[in-house]
């Protein structure tokens, strides 16, 4: 137990717990084998480096919890005062080391390695618990616990400035993906080289924010989705937070992360503690890939989200504000003709809300637009065979709104007499943020939350959230807002939550944990989609990734899409329409019609399967597909974002199916036919009568008449020559053993 070592499914993680200093990490990354207690005692001593010239005199070792009397320079692992107490460095020192304790709630998970480490530093009268699991899958938690551990009575608190999860990387893993991003733009992949210092990723949204860093990994040069040495961390939190990567000249390279506090905000009182977010860190020897192999078994083994997921019809981009029930109706219709199984009437149906405005805040159902309630609506609704959804942004409230009028101490930052001087706190959108942590605003806003629940039989909530805070208080709003959710849940257990924040601006694990779906960004265009949910699916697995096919031209962006590319776009998550079909053709609704019978064929393999991305040399091209877990069928994506580089595309290389068994290749055509720039397609494709034949018919697509049937070894080595899409068209490819 001195030399804790934790190992699952091709990762490993070893500390060196002897004596009484902090433990030190000696090795996170791939599985080291069965290793004696000897071999680990050896392997910790033969890791203690050289003494740097001009440097401490014993041997710097990067320890869980690294500080300035551990000899540390770099960021430290925790830093913090007390108020008239000097600024003495902190000194944990060890107490105690446990092992195979239980984790709680949804991640007592069978197999679960654990270990707990005690600290303390008496002088600055703190302690530290650090806890740590590793999963089945290998994926790595870890936390850390702070306590002020004064006995007395009136002592003042311990001011926290940071508490980090800090572990180390080798040298080798000297390039950095992080992420940036905009509204309507998440998920921007950023690259950079890891010099001397620090590389910082922080979030002062009081979300994580459209730009928000999301993971952040280091690999070895050139890691892509299918290659290469990659270690990732992230912050399963929905507040304010860093994530960084440092590289310091005396030979350390190290991922951290944590929430990042405003000066002030987390004074830690006798006797109270504070425990930060999980960090989560997963290591992989297969590229991007093969970090979303450990995430997404791991996620779905505490995931509680209902399958199948349901096809959505949400009225957002269909009709905006303008609410009737006559409208709304026929758009239900018209969704139940094609198969949709849930409407969603987002913004504008509460008191006076006929734009962005006002009334966020009074939670009750607009009277002139709905003299009966929304119970005609949801009886209409129910009829057509949907269940029904309601849009709410529980976490704000316009100052033009009866609420505001009659609580402004409810608004957080507070809101001025009209006759003061002052300025007034900023509006965004028009809106302010409620005061959650205010026991009246959280009792309020929990009481009309469950009210409409109660009074209306609503199966769903989209739970939307745009501003930033813009206010040190970020812990407290965060802390409340999971209060609020867990709350709901328990007292409507049945509910289901899809987490919005102007689109994908609160994407982590926090949220993940209480809500069903994510709605992954606010454009529909699928050029901006294949991007977005490329990238968010790193880390959270398609179920729960909300995609719509919406109208030609895109809102958000002006630029207009070929129905076929919609439809392929968005069959690859928790799929859905947000596009008024009252005013879609005959011809468009049954090609839509087609798309959701083959959705619903396809979402047990979607939402179980393994996602698997290729790395086509040519930037201008994407291939993507989910395989299933027992390897028997697949769905691929070859996708051209932009003109081809290549006249003749490289062979499309289909991973993730089993070598040895054979497979038919079979095109499946949703929408019409992709458009490509060849007058003759490939032999293989003219053979099934080509990218241009008539739509594959589900029983097409189960029978596979005609086509191509190859190895698993042939289709991920050699491939197939691929189409030469036309830019921004997608070609879809259904896989199926064959043995
Ligand atoms: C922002 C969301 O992201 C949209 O989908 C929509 O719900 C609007 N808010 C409504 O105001």
């Amino acid at each position: 137990m001195s030399i804790p070592y934790l190992r699952a499914a091709g990762t490993s993680l070893v500390l060196d717990a002897r004596g009484t200093g902090v433990p030190v990490i000696v090795h996170w990354g791939a599985d080291l084998g069965d290793l004696t207690d000897a071999m680990l005692t050896t392997l910790a001593d033969a890791s203690v480096p050289s003494i740097a010239p001009s440097s401490i005199d014993v041997p710097l070792r990067l320890t869980l919890l690294p500080t300035l009397a551990q000899g540390w320079s770099g960021r430290p692992g925790i830093s913090g005062f007390r108020p008239g107490r000097g600024g003495s460095a902190i000194d944990l020192r060890l107490v105690g080391v446990r092992s195979g304790e239980r984790p709680t709630g949804r991640f007592a998970l069978p197999g679960t390695q654990t270990l707990t480490l005690l600290l303390a530093d008496a002088a600055a009268q703190i302690s530290v618990r650090t806890d740590l699991e590793i999963s089945v899958q290998g994926v790595l938690r870890l936390r850390h616990t702070v306590t002020n551990t004064s006995t007395t009575a009136g002592d003042a608190a311990f001011e926290l400035g940071s508490l980090d999860v800090i572990l180390p990387v080798p040298g080798r893993a000297g390039e950095l993906l992080d992420f940036t991003g905009l509204w309507t733009h998440e998920r921007r992949p950023q690259r950079s080289t890891l010099g001397h210092g620090v590389w910082s990723r922080e979030s002062r949204h009081g979300r994580p924010g459209h730009d928000d860093s999301y993971l952040m990994v280091a690999g070895t040069p050139g890691f892509g989705f299918r290659s290469g040495e990659v270690w990732c961390t992230h912050l399963a939190w929905s507040g304010d937070k860093r994530a960084w990567a440092e590289n310091s000249p005396l030979g350390f390279s190290v991922l951290g992360s944590g929430e990042l506090l405003a000066p002030g905000e987390l004074g830690v009182a006798a006797g109270a503690s504070y425990s930060t977010p999980w960090t989560v860190a997963v290591y992989s020897d297969a590229g991007l890939d093969g970090l979303s192999a450990r995430l997404h078994p791991w996620i779905r083994s505490w995931s509680t989200i209902r399958t199948p997921r349901p096809v959505v019809l949400n009225t957002w981009e269909a009709v905006y504000f303008e609410h009737d029930l006559p409208t709304l109706a026929r758009l239900a219709d018209a969704g139940a003709q094609t198969g949709v199984e849930r409407f969603v009437l987002d913004d504008g149906w509460f008191t006076g809300r006929r734009d962005d405005r006002r009334a966020l805040g009074d939670w009750f159902v607009d009277p002139v637009t709905w003299p009966s309630g929304l119970h005609p609506l949801i009886e209409h609704v129910h009829a057509a065979g949907l269940d029904f959804g309601l849009w709410v942004e529980p976490e704000m409230v316009s100052l033009d709104s009866e609420v505001a009028r009659a609580h402004p101490e409810w608004v957080l930052g507070g809101v001025p007499e009209p006759s003061a001087t002052e300025t007034p706190a900023l509006t965004w959108r028009f809106q302010r943020v409620l005061d959650l942590s205010h026991p009246e605003a959280f009792a309020w806003v929990f009481a009309r939350l469950t009210a409409l629940l109660t009074e209306y039989p609503i199966a769903y909530l989209k739970w939307d959230h745009n501003r930033d805070l813009l206010a040190g208080s970020a812990h407290r709003q965060t802390a409340a807002l999971y209060s609020l959710i867990d709350a709901v849940r328990a007292t409507h257990p049945g509910i289901e939550i899809e987490s919005c924040a102007s689109g994908g601006a609160r994407i982590d694990l926090g949220i993940l944990e209480r809500v069903d779906r994510v709605w992954t960004s606010d454009t529909n265009d699928p050029l901006e989609r294949q991007q977005i949910q490329r990238y968010t699916g790193v880390l959270v697995p398609p179920e729960y990734l909300g995609g719509h096919l919406g109208a030609a031209t895109a809102h958000t962006t002006g630029r207009t899409s070929e129905l076929s590319f919609r439809l392929a776009t968005a069959l690859f998550g928790a799929a859905g329409i947000e596009w008024n079909l009252v005013s879609a053709s005959a011809e468009e609704l049954g090609q839509i019609t087609e798309w959701i019978t083959h959705y619903k064929r396809l979402r047990p393999l979607l939402h179980s399967g393994v996602v698997v991305r290729a790395d086509p040399s040519d930037p201008a091209l994407v291939l993507h597909g989910v395989v299933s877990r027992d390897q028997d069928s697949a769905l691929f994506a070859q996708v051209a974002l932009a003109a081809p580089r290549d006249a003749v595309p490289e062979r499309m290389r289909f991973p993730g199916l089993a070598p040895e068994r054979r497979y038919r290749v079979t095109p499946l055509l949703l929408g019409g036919s992709p458009r490509t720039i060849q007058d003759t397609p490939p032999a293989w494709h003219a053979a099934l009568g080509g990218l241009t034949a008539a739509s594959t018919t589900v029983a097409d697509a189960a029978s596979g008449g005609g086509a191509v049937t190859l190895t698993g070894a042939v289709l991920a080595l050699v491939g197939l020559p691929a189409p030469l899409l036309a830019p921004e068209q997608a070609a879809l490819f259904a896989v199926d053993a064959v043995d």
